[in-house]
């Protein structure tokens, strides 16, 4: 399941790269005609599109629940709700593969190029300046990931100060 998969461009790519995976991708109304527009057709008997508001209770039960680049563009309460909505169908050992920007961790390592520290500055600017907020760091992801449930179990994390990128496997322990 791809939640916020947009016209499905993930979901194209992880099907064509795994030949026994099903994934459906959910996203607002709109996106519907442009995942129609760009699916394969030797992905459509596999790859398909349904309209879901991530705010309402999630009613497909899936082994696996992508988030990418979704939680930064919400306040911690509704990214907070967004993972709520998940719980009414999750089996135990579901899991939700979540990946996001990640704000700076603490003071910068001077050993990294200019080029790489401006893009977590220009990062963090551009939310101040859409949201009055910043990039959440590795911590405050976590606490997201907590507030929402206890049962949720992060069981491995990739933070990568060179990208600004963290990837989390959580696992349902309900
Ligand atoms: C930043 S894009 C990320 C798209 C894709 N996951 C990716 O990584 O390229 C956020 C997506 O969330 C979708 N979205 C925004 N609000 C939504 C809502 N209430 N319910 C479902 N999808 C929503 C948008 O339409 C958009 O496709």
């Amino acid at each position: 399941m791809s939640i916020g998969g947009s016209g499905g461009h993930d979901a194209f790519a992880l099907a064509a790269a795994h030949p026994n995976l099903s994934v459906t991708v959910e996203d607002l109304h709109e996106c519907g005609p442009i995942f129609t527009s760009q699916v394969p057709s030797t992905l459509s008997s596999r790859v398909t599109f349904r309209e879901h508001n991530f705010f309402d209770p999630q009613p497909v039960s899936a082994d696996i629940y992508l988030l990418k680049l979704i939680l930064h563009d919400w306040p911690d309460a509704e990214s907070i709700k967004i993972l709520q909505q998940l719980r009414p169908v999750l089996k135990p050992g579901a899991k939700i593969l979540f990946i996001d920007y990640m704000g700076k961790q603490g003071e910068v390592d001077p050993n990294l190029p200019r080029s790489i520290t401006q893009f977590g500055t220009s990062t963090d600017l551009r939310m101040m300046a859409l949201f009055n907020a910043r990039e959440r760091s590795l911590e405050a992801w976590k606490g997201i990931v907590g507030k929402a449930d206890e049962r949720f179990e992060i069981v491995r994390v990739e933070a990568n100060p060179l990208t600004y990128m963290v990837v989390m496997e959580v696992v349902w322990r309900g």
